[in-house]
């Protein structure tokens, strides 16, 4: 058993700030004090660092067979992305195919993770249709700690369900006590718009953000959480964009509905305005729901600050460029997608906390405590105690990082942020007690990750 004593750091959690030491007895965070006076076989000083617990992105997709391709980075190259970034836990998304059984989508993504994954993760489930055997499945899942579907109000002929079977899905899931994430966009008049802008001619890729208005989304968002309201089930609102989604789910939360919402760093930190670069540029960023005005991410502000918005994930599914070119000549063929799970924690540090946005303690939450506790892997994730996990990162929080595809490790051949400098990165990544990233270099094993098997939702 290998023991590790992280020392004089400040360690930050969702609601405290102290400076001090933490002992680890091999996977395990079991001593935490001012002064910890013990022998251990590794020692790490954290002084002049934070210490915070490892970041979890609650929204990736490795992997993933999606728009006519496969999202480039798989669960090997993705999670260690996600560690060099601070994130020690991921939950991807399965996906159920039609007339397929949920355990043989479960099978599918375990044989995906299994031997490649460098720090734990879960999976969500991808609904596309519901029955009464699928019904009895969900229970099975919960038991395997899939502990949360998503459904989606959008991608018709691909991943889209009605109401009907939106709605049913909803009422058992509120029976097995799973929670419901909704990716929520009304897809029936995002269709029509598409259609129409395609007879004419508008091909480019800034007519995919054109198309996708944000009251299709501020739509869909109503009606996910009326539905659910109605199946009495908990719904999480995935991959928030608009104000005016997020004023339906301020609303409903006003109302004390339990309505819970994610946005990701692209809807704070990039634009509408990223579509109108030269050339076939615009589809880096082309993704579901789009970019939206600058004058709106204020309102996403607010809302993460005042907790109506209560976690950032990624939403990573990233394509190359020749993938994209895809969609070269009719935009709506463009893989949907943009890589993110490697630099959340710098962006949110840099353009959330030194901007006096939000402070440190929320970062932690909504990158990390928040996600715990909504997904069922808290207090062993998500925060500094005695018998958590001892998923740590030792935070430099001057430290300067410019953001390059070249130097950042996602598997794909640009970064939406290509060029922006942030401040703030990991020194020191730990995943249950072993070094994974030590000052840039990737110190773990493919395959050493773990499946969490989640629990249901406390509500
Ligand atoms: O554009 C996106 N969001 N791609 C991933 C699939 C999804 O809807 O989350
Ligand atoms: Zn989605
Ligand atoms: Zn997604």
């Amino acid at each position: 058993m290998t023991t590790t004593l992280i020392k004089n750091g400040t360690v930050v959690t969702a609601t405290d700030s102290w400076r001090g030491d933490i002992f680890i007895d091999d996977e395990t965070i079991t001593q935490l004090g001012v002064a910890i006076d013990r022998q251990a076989d590794q020692v790490i000083d954290a002084s002049g660092r934070l210490v915070i617990p490892g970041g979890i992105d609650v929204h990736t997709h490795m992997d993933l067979p999606f728009g006519g391709t496969v999202s480039s980075d798989d669960f090997e190259t993705g999670t260690i992305a996600a560690a060099h970034g601070g994130t020690t836990t991921i939950v991807d998304f399965a996906v159920q195919d039609r007339g397929q059984s949920m355990r043989k989508a479960w099978d599918t993504w375990m044989g995906k993770a299994e031997g490649k994954a460098a720090i734990d993760y879960g999976f969500h489930m991808i609904m596309r249709e519901f029955n009464p055997e699928l019904g009895r499945e969900m229970k099975d899942m919960v038991g395997e700690g899939v502990t949360s579907f998503k459904l989606f109000m959008a991608y018709p002929g691909v991943f889209m369900m009605d109401d009907a079977g939106i709605f049913a899905a909803m009422q058992r899931s509120g029976e097995v006590g799973a929670t419901i994430c909704m990716h929520a966009e009304n897809g029936g008049v995002i269709d029509v718009l598409v259609k129409q802008a395609l007879e004419r001619k508008q091909t480019d890729p800034k007519y995919h953000a054109i198309t996708r208005p944000a009251r299709a989304e501020a739509e869909a968002t109503h009606r996910a959480i009326a539905l659910a309201e109605m199946a009495n089930v908990p719904v999480y609102i995935v991959h928030l964009t608009a104000s005016e989604a997020l004023a339906m789910v301020t609303e409903a939360r006003d109302r004390g509905v339990p309505a819970y919402a994610e946005t990701c760093p692209q809807y704070l930190f990039l634009d509408y305005t990223n579509y109108e670069e030269p050339g076939f540029s615009g589809a880096k960023y082309v993704m579901s729901p789009p970019l939206r005005a600058r004058e709106k991410q204020d309102d996403l502000w607010r809302g993460l600050a005042g907790d109506d918005l209560q976690i950032v994930s990624t939403d990573h599914c990233p394509f190359c460029i020749k993938e994209k070119e895809l969609g070269l000549g009719d935009f709506s063929k463009i893989p949907n997608g943009a890589p993110g799970v490697e630099t959340r924690l710098s962006l949110l540090h840099d353009g959330g906390v030194r901007t006096g946005r939000i402070s440190l303690h929320r970062w932690v939450q909504i990158c990390s405590t928040a996600p715990a506790k909504m997904f069922g892997m808290f207090p062993k994730k998500g925060t500094i105690a005695p018998g958590s996990d001892a998923d740590i990162v030792i935070w430099d929080p001057e430290k300067v990082l410019k953001l390059s595809h070249e130097t950042l490790h996602m598997r794909c051949d640009y970064n939406p942020y290509e060029g922006r400098t942030v401040v703030g990165a990991p020194e020191v990544v730990l995943s249950r007690g072993r070094v994974v990233v030590d000052k840039g270099t990737f110190k773990g094993k493919p395959g050493s990750g773990r499946y969490l098997r989640r629990a249901p939702r406390a509500i």
